[in-house]
């Protein structure tokens, strides 16, 4: 009897931890295993999401854009998803946000098999997973049971960081959002794929805070081919590669930080990661070990980008089409 006592104390002390080990707040998980009799609702949204890369790599890039953008206005709800004249969408600092219509295919298909059960916020949560384990970056679970928001604002866009802010700034910034120093310098790692376009660094390239010269941080070399390909008085905003390494810009790897150490960061606030005395060090080790531990810390700091400010059980809503409240 004592022994069968304590084998149930045992496992019901094994449930809790791996239990503990799965939930982040209110979220789990495979919260949504059994919700729809025996459908995966993650493999569908994975199938439509390597359909996309697929045909288009620089989706990865999108989406992992997409996933910062929500969560840093109002949380993880979705509501940069929502159209309207004056929603999070329609804020200058989103204009270049790409991927709603992933997000919308995702959607559609989950719907046919599973109508009105599966949020829109976490097919953002679960695309960005995809989208990072396509390109390379290895595979995280996310956790899911968020709910979709029913306001969105352009106002409330100035909660996203500018390309010059400082280090003491963004620390500040991601703070307010519970994630600390070493996640944010995790998550600036996205920057490991997609473009800028030179409207956000043009003033590294010419005359760097009044002084008539390039900002001394950036490798003169690449400060001579940027202001090639971004003219001063260009007509055209062209774009360029975050990460630097040809071979690696679509790849998501350590290979930023590498980029970092050399002065070849793109924007002001990339190259002031390896400079600052708050995040260098962890910039140095990013980028010294090898792509395995990257891969374990940024699948870790995505999921807690990913549970910022959700909304779960009975607030907000499940949208039947992202793009409008129900
Ligand atoms: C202090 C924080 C950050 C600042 C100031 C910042 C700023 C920027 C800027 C200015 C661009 C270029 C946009 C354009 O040219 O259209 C960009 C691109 C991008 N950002 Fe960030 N970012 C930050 C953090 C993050 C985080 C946390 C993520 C994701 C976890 C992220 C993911 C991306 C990606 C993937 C792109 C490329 C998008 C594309 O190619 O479509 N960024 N970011």
């Amino acid at each position: 009897m004592k022994a069968i006592a304590e084998v149930t104390l045992l496992i019901a002390f094994i449930l809790l931890i791996s239990f503990s080990e799965l939930c982040y707040g209110d979220l789990q998980v495979g919260f949504y295993n059994g919700e729809c009799g025996f459908i995966d609702v993650e493999l569908i949204v994975g199938q439509v999401v390597a359909a996309q890369v697929f045909r288009d790599p620089t989706i990865v890039a999108a989406l992992l854009r997409l996933q910062f953008h929500d969560c840093f206005v109002r949380g993880c709800d979705a509501s940069i998803l929502l159209d309207g004249i004056f929603t999070e969408k329609a804020a200058p600092a989103n204009l270049n946000v790409r991927g709603f219509d992933v997000v919308d295919q995702a959607k559609a298909a989950v719907e046919s098999a599973c109508p009105g059960v599966v949020s829109c916020a976490d097919i953002i949560a679960m695309a960005a997973r995809d989208a990072v384990f396509l390109a390379g970056g290895g595979k995280y679970n996310v956790q899911t049971g968020r709910r979709d928001g029913m306001v969105s604002l352009a106002s409330e866009v100035i909660d996203l960081p500018g390309p010059s802010i400082s280090v003491s700034q963004a620390i500040e910034t991601f703070a307010m959002k519970g994630l600390d120093p070493t996640d944010m310098v995790l998550l600036l790692g996205a920057h490991t794929v997609g473009v800028a376009h030179c409207s956000f660094f043009q003033n590294r390239l010419f005359n760097f805070q009044n002084t008539g010269k390039p900002d001394p941080t950036m490798d003169p070399l690449l400060a001579s081919i940027l202001r090639f390909r971004c003219q001063e008085n260009g007509t055209k905003d062209n774009s360029v590669s975050l990460d630097q390494s040809e071979q690696s810009r679509n790849i998501v790897d350590n290979s930023y930080y590498k980029q970092l150490m050399i002065g070849r960061g793109i924007l002001e606030i990339d190259q002031e990661l390896a400079l600052d005395p708050q995040t260098r060090d962890t910039v140095m080790s990013l980028a010294n070990t090898g792509g395995f531990n990257f891969a374990a810390q940024f699948g870790e700091a995505m999921v807690k980008l990913a549970a910022v400010e959700v909304l779960t059980e009975t607030q907000g809503e499940v949208r039947r089409s992202c793009r409008a409240i129900n």
